[in-house]
């Protein structure tokens, strides 16, 4: 997709930097907000549908609820996937410029998906309304559009998918040049284990936050008794099931990663989280207990921290992989800046002076016609016509060539110091030559 490169502009190295956080940031926004609204809607669809077929009204709430915990402000839902998402495709477009990995396209067509799955999703949730509005349900004509809200559920699965996918693509170098890169990419076991250790977090994560819109101290949601206490059972038993899952699935996914992946930070971050993991486990196993929400605010604030770490090992792992390709960027940056400077006329093009090198340093040892130290560049050029990089690289790596001479000692000479002296020589040996 060329549009993207027009909105690459060479980055010197503290930009790349800078570029790298903003991704780490959007990404810290945007993976946990999205395990949220995955799980939200696994665990509404779920409920919507136990309501219908068993005429139990309470499911039906549950699952309005879970529902309206997604769209309750539609500029949220927008703000936390779409605007984080544009920025990491922004920041995957500079940080992989040239490189041939197609993680900031791949992320478009996640951006697509996203898009879709929201106008889903909001479709899906106004038909609970309808439960409001007559209050006597008709459980057979079908009023919840739950085919809509699936929709919605497979469209952000995908999304997801794809967002995971592109991670990889651009934090695993071998893929950068494969032509299959994105299939390849999608298939790869990190991104299979990455892909359900997000589900599983999300199955946690949105009971939890469930249980803090409900029950946190100084909520203001109200709810019949019955009611809350159907939210209770539901949010504490799931919470307090996956918060053992959670991080058997954590370990498991770590033992899987790619060994490019694997490193002390990896190991710091996933250690990191697995203590703070059994904090949250204390948390939702006391609130459990004691059927209340008070440490729901600390509970919700744990599972964002632990979900950061998680991303912060993957972030971490493209800083790794990637600084050669940085040290590219940060080098066409200063070839850009000389260019735009010299357009804006702040600097005047100094020329390296090829001739000047000649007559101060090779002029000691070489003439073109006579044996000084060095053999003569009339009797040695001849083999350099038409092999410029050639001649430039013995100037510069002066190697043993003639048993009947020393060898010649470097001369401690630029690549574009080099480059200027031997199209000297070789100009002047040609003239001669005629
Ligand atoms: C201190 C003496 C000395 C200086 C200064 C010196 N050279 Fe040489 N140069 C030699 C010697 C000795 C050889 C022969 C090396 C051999 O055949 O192994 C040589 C060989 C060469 C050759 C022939 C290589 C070949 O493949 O046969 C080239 C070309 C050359 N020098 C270029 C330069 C240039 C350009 C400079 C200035 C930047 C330079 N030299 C400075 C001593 C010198």
């Amino acid at each position: 997709m060329d549009f993207l490169q027009s909105i690459v502009l060479p980055q010197s190295a503290e930009h790349i930097e800078l570029i790298r956080g903003l991704v780490i940031v959007a990404f810290v926004i945007l993976m946990p907000y999205l395990s949220f609204v995955t799980g939200s809607l696994f665990y509404s669809l779920l409920y919507a549908r136990r309501g219908k077929s068993r005429n139990h009204l309470l499911s039906l709430l549950l699952a309005k609820d879970l529902s309206e915990m997604i769209t309750f402000s539609k500029g949220i839902l927008v703000g936390l996937i779409v605007i984080p998402l544009l920025g990491i495709i922004f920041g995957y477009a500079q940080l992989l410029s040239g490189s041939g990995s197609l993680a900031a396209e791949y992320l478009i067509l996640g951006l697509l998906f996203f898009i879709a799955a929201i106008a889903a999703i909001i479709a899906y949730n106004h038909s609970f309304n309808l439960i409001e509005e007559n209050k006597e349900i008709n459980f057979g004509k079908n009023k919840i559009f739950c085919p809509l809200g699936m929709l919605g559920f497979i469209l952000l699965l995908v999304g997801v998918y794809i967002t995971i996918s592109s991670i990889q693509l651009a934090i695993d170098t071998s893929l950068w040049n494969d032509p299959e890169q994105i299939s390849n990419a999608s298939f790869s076991t990190a991104t299979i284990v990455n892909f359900f250790l997000f589900f599983v977090f999300s199955l946690t994560v949105s009971p939890v936050v469930l249980i803090y819109v409900y029950f946190r101290p100084n909520s203001s949601k109200s709810a019949g008794k019955e009611h809350l206490d159907y939210i209770k059972k539901f949010g504490f038993t799931t919470a307090l099931i996956f918060s053992f899952v959670l991080p058997v699935y954590l370990v498991l996914a770590v033992v899987s990663l790619p060994d490019y992946a694997l490193n002390n930070v990896s190991f710091f971050t996933i250690l990191v989280s697995l203590i703070l993991m059994i904090f949250a486990a204390s948390y939702i196993y006391v609130m459990n207990r004691d059927k209340s929400g008070s440490y729901a605010p600390q509970t919700v604030f744990l599972f964002i921290l632990i979900f950061a770490l998680v991303i912060l090992k993957d972030q971490y792992a493209m800083g790794t992989t990637t600084k050669e390709h940085a040290k590219l960027l940060a080098s066409q940056y200063e070839e850009y800046q000389l260019e735009l400077k010299k357009e804006m006329g702040l600097v005047t093009e100094k020329k390296v002076d090829g001739e000047a090198i000649y007559n101060t340093i090779c002029s000691a040892c070489h003439s073109f016609d006579k044996k000084i130290v060095g053999p003569p560049y009339n009797e040695t050029l001849v083999k350099y016509e038409g092999k410029m990089n050639d001649l430039v690289d013995f100037i510069l790596n002066p190697r043993k060539i003639n048993p009947d001479y020393p060898v010649m000692p470097n001369q401690g000479l630029k690549p574009d110091q080099a480059k200027a002296v031997a199209e000297f020589i070789m100009k002047h040996y040609q003239e001669n030559k005629k």
